[in-house]
């Protein structure tokens, strides 16, 4: 039996960690036949719920899954990880600004970067699902400078699932014949949801829809809004199909792409389509041998270039006010 493949999901008693635990330990992400150790951190006031968490995972009697580690705990958790799902981060409170959520979520993921830096293998591959998702990300990598920064990303695959949806429930299709959909930029309402490149069955989208104002109009803002809908339908935030679009997320990592195929993910831009280097923006990549790679070449139109730019605006504020939290926390 091969020795387990060491997994850290933060937040782990939350709505998120609740379904994600379930679907790493069925062998969802790293395969069937391949054992987890799933160090799952919260913090301490979380403890006793996360021991039910616990329980029920034994009560799976799930074969992949060998050992668990609760803990509140940041050294114990990233302990010799190979994989981590940073899912654990303040929500938002009535009142709150927008800044000061992201001076608060900032402040978590600078003490996450320090630790995975001391503590977690050197391949480790990070996820960051707890928002501002690809804020954090950047800040978390900067505080783990030995840490390759290519091994850092940031979850759009959930909007990327959302869009995929949209245009399969348009054309009656099964989802699994629309691929290529893309996200561009930030996981916020700025993001934009492109199919301009996507196909079904290997028909362009856009002559399958035949509808350019539906696919430049309503299609992007109910993928951009999709978030607050399922809050306003449950009155709370999508929990499953983000647990489902973190899985998918490290499947990909970790297994690749398939040839002609792309995911998007947030990750440190090169200036790939004129964006702003340095920031995590979400892509189109390929990935092999566990390592991304930016799709390049794409034709990028007068629409989107604009879309591009208000995204990537928004990522450079954001990453301007996370910088001064951090000097500021000195
Ligand atoms: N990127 C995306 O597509 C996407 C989608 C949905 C939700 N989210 C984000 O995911 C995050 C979690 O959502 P949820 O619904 O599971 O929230 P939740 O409030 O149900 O759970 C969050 C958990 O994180 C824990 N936590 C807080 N601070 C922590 C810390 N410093 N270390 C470890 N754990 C900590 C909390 O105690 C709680 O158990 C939120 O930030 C949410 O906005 C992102």
């Amino acid at each position: 039996m091969a020795s387990p493949v060491k997994v850290c999901v933060t937040g782990a008693a939350g709505q998120i960690g609740y379904s994600l635990v379930y679907m790493i330990g069925s062998g969802a992400v790293f395969g069937p036949n391949t054992p987890v150790s799933l160090h799952l951190l919260d913090i301490p006031p979380m403890m006793g719920a996360l021991e039910g968490v616990c329980m029920e995972i034994a009560d799976c009697a799930l074969p992949c899954v060998r050992d668990v580690v609760p803990t509140a705990d940041p050294a114990v958790a990233f302990n010799d990880i190979d994989a981590a799902f940073l899912v654990g981060a303040m929500p938002r409170k009535e009142g709150m600004e927008r800044k000061d959520l992201l001076a608060a979520n900032v402040k978590i993921f600078k003490v996450q970067g320090e630790a995975l830096d001391k503590y977690a293998k050197k391949s480790v591959k990070v996820l960051v699902v707890g928002n501002p998702a690809n804020t954090n990300a950047l800040i978390c990598s900067q505080y783990a400078p030995t840490i390759p920064k290519e091994n850092f990303s940031a979850m759009t695959r959930l909007d990327q699932n959302r869009a995929q949806a949209q245009i399969a429930a348009r054309l009656g299709v099964p989802v699994a014949e629309v691929k290529n959909c893309i996200i561009w930029g930030n996981h916020s309402s700025t993001q934009f949801p492109d199919v301009r490149h996507a196909t079904v069955n290997g028909k362009p989208v856009y002559e399958a829809v035949n509808d350019d104002a539906w696919l430049m109009g309503d299609f992007i803002s109910t993928v951009q809004k999709r978030g607050g809908a399922v809050i306003a339908a449950r009155k709370l935030s999508s929990a499953m199909s983000a647990a489902k679009a973190a899985c998918d997320h490290m499947s990909s990592w970790w297994n690749g792409t398939p040839d002609g195929q792309f995911v998007s993910m947030g990750v440190f831009s090169d200036g790939s389509y004129d964006t702003a280097p340095g920031v995590m923006f979400s892509f189109p990549v390929h990935i092999k041998d566990r390592k991304w790679s930016i799709v390049q070449g794409l034709p990028i139109d007068d629409f989107a270039k604009g879309k591009l730019e208000a995204t990537g605006k928004e990522l450079c504020e954001e990453r301007d006010d996370a910088m001064s939290v951090c000097a500021a926390a000195q």
